[in-house]
């Protein structure tokens, strides 16, 4: 890895001095060939596409904001399928394909508490960054979601598919994870474990896409997106 600020290269000591929740993750993954930009307190990914990339939590948040004053949560596929229900309690949630967090920031836009894991070292690097930055209350850790244990959260599991459509894949971060981050081929596997771990398991996919499992309990269907909900007693 590489940390450019202002042009100038950071060492890993000045990188772990700095951004101290970060070190584990730094000196493992250190090896990666990837350049980062230091804007402040902000790390950002250079990409050979675009602008640089990093985790806009603020925008996130006050689009959300914004198009929750005039519609309603208990409409939105994503909070149908998490089981999000007016007058009672919000589930809890664990999003195990935290990515760039735009799905936990939606999540946590509907009001649930959010838990969030990345197995990724740079997914994770620009979205911790991004919430150290910010005053939300989300914590995201480091990890695969194939060695979750039993949990009473209900499990969000967005996998990036191998695509097949290039018509599905129109956002900027949207190619950056495909190239730079990649596809998860273990997907399946990774679904199996989390259906075993969980009472309630979301697994998202495009709507044209055959759901990763068979049989879901449930689906529920967007414009351009589907949740499989698989319901275990
Ligand atoms: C399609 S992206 C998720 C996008 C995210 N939902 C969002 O809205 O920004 C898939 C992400 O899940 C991560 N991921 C895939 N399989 C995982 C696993 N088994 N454990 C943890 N993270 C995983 C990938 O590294 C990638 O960052």
């Amino acid at each position: 890895m590489q940390f450019l600020e202002k042009n100038e290269p950071l060492t890993i000591e000045e990188m772990t001095t700095r951004f101290p929740y970060l070190e584990s993750v730094l000196r493992e993954h250190n090896d990666l060939d990837c350049e980062f930009e230091i804007v402040e307190d902000t790390i950002k990914l250079a990409s050979p596409y675009s602008n640089s990339v990093c985790t806009n939590i603020e925008g996130e948040l006050s689009y959300h904001k914004t198009f929750f004053y005039k519609n309603s949560i208990y409409k939105q596929p994503l909070a149908k399928a998490l089981g999000i229900k007016k007058g009672e309690d919000k589930p809890k949630i664990l999003d195990v394909t935290a990515g760039m967090l735009g799905d936990s920031l939606l999540i946590y836009s509907f009001g649930c508490e959010v838990e969030a894991l990345e197995r990724n070292p740079i997914a994770f690097i620009l979205s911790k960054n991004a919430i150290a930055n910010s005053d939300i209350d989300l914590n995201l850790s480091f990890g695969d979601a194939g060695k979750i244990e039993p949990t009473k959260r209900v499990v969000y599991f967005d996998p990036m598919y191998t695509q097949k459509n290039e018509k599905t894949l129109p956002k900027r971060e949207m190619r950056i994870f495909r190239e730079v981050i990649g596809a998860d081929p273990d997907a399946k596997i990774v679904a199996v474990h989390l259906k075993s771990q969980s009472k309630r398991l979301v697994i998202k996919r495009a709507i044209k896409a055959m759901p990763l499992l068979c049989e879901p309990s449930f689906t529920v269907k967007g414009k351009s997106t589907a949740y499989d909900v698989y319901i275990t007693t």
